[in-house]
């Protein structure tokens, strides 16, 4: 059974919108917040993600010190790729993915597919509801997007190098890219109808990397993809948030069909956004998270910008185009939930 929230955020996803914007943060379980580093010490970033009462204790902690109006569970999105077979190692610089699937012709092939990771997601999502599920802050879920996750698996890393070796694979070998595109989607889709399942409240889908193919690649190969992932959540009456960073001036092909919101990243305007999505789609974002290392009196410019955008377009989520880094200072970041929940919107 769902449980019904009534939370500024959900209510904002269902189209009934408040005093001021939900706020949260791409990021906000780990990295900034001094009791994260804590336990990230104590016990590895390993085990926190795969000990569910750990994981749920993490998923809780920006609700506590950061007071944002939702928590994230505290996972990531190389789960899915994980649950496909492929060992992710972490190491200081990020994920890296042992045997890149780019090295076959056939590499679903190579797939070897094991749902019951997802257990350890089902079960913080679990001990979360049960700790605070009285609390009426919404749990979002999430996963990775298509053609993130394909460029991990095809190439292991080098995501800031924009994925380059995945991307020619995807060109010379379509039919091949795209019967393993097809058992990401189930797998993804699979993963995504359990969290909904558990109770989470609502979902996003990071596709961090969707700038890394020329747009008209995205719409043809990944968006049926991404239709099938959302709509499964949707249709068990989670809404959804979708987040293709990079992906410019192809946010206009965002319908209502596709997703309930649209994170906006950092590269674009809000203003620009509003005008070319399909006014259906609410949206969320932006503030580029680099702006968080400058004086406060120059991130309060930013945030009073967005004052005027809040009253013309209420459906609207305060979050940053892209996530947290690590060497923001906590105290920034705190300023900035504290000034959207303290700020006169109206
Ligand atoms: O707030 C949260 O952090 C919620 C949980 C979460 C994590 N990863 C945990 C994590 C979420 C939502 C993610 C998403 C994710 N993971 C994305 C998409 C979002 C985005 O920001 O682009 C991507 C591309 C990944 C893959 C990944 N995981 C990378 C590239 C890295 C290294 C760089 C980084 O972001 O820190 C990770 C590591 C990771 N995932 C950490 C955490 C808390 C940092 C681990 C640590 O050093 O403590």
């Amino acid at each position: 059974m769902r449980r019904s929230i009534s939370s500024l955020l959900t209510n904002t996803l269902h189209g009934i919108y408040g005093d001021r914007p939900a706020v949260w943060m791409m990021r906000q379980a780990g990295r900034v917040l001094p009791r994260y580093r804590e336990l990230s010490a104590q016990h590895g970033f390993a085990r926190l993600m795969t000990d569910a009462r750990l994981a749920a204790e993490v998923t809780w902690l920006p609700v506590e010190d950061l007071g944002v109006d939702a928590a994230i569970l505290f996972s990531d999105i190389l789960i899915v790729p994980e649950a496909m077979g492929v060992q992710v190692e972490w190491t200081a610089k990020g994920p890296s993915l042992a045997n890149p699937l780019c090295q076959y012709d056939a590499p679903v092939r190579h797939v070897h597919i094991d749902t019951s990771l997802f257990d350890r997601s089902y079960q913080a999502i679990d001990a979360v509801l049960q700790q605070h599920g009285r609390e009426n802050v919404p749990l979002i879920g999430f996963c990775g997007g298509p053609l993130t996750c394909l460029c991990y698996m095809l190439q292991g890393t080098g995501g800031s190098a924009g994925f380059s070796d995945a991307v020619s694979y995807i060109y010379r070998h379509r039919q091949a890219s795209g019967l393993l595109l097809d058992a990401l989607t189930e797998v993804t889709v699979e993963y995504v109808r359990g969290q909904a399942a558990h109770g989470i409240d609502a979902f996003q889908l990071f596709e961090s990397f969707a700038g890394v193919v020329p747009e008209e690649l995205y719409w043809e190969m990944f968006l049926p993809s991404v239709r099938r992932i959302l709509n499964a959540v949707r249709e068990q009456g989670v809404p959804a948030i979708f987040f293709p960073k990079g992906i410019g001036t192809g946010i206009r092909m965002m319908t209502h069909e596709v997703t309930d919101f649209l994170s906006v990243d950092w590269q674009t305007s809000l203003a620009y956004a509003r005008e070319v999505v399909d006014p259906a789609v609410g949206l969320q974002g932006n503030m580029d998270p680099r702006l968080l290392y400058a004086a406060p009196e120059v991130i309060r410019r930013k945030l009073d910008s967005y004052v005027s955008y809040f009253r013309e377009h209420p459906d609207w989520i305060f979050n940053l185009g892209h996530g947290l880094m690590k060497d923001i200072p906590f105290e920034q970041t705190k300023m900035v939930v504290d000034w959207v929940r303290q700020h006169d919107w109206r």
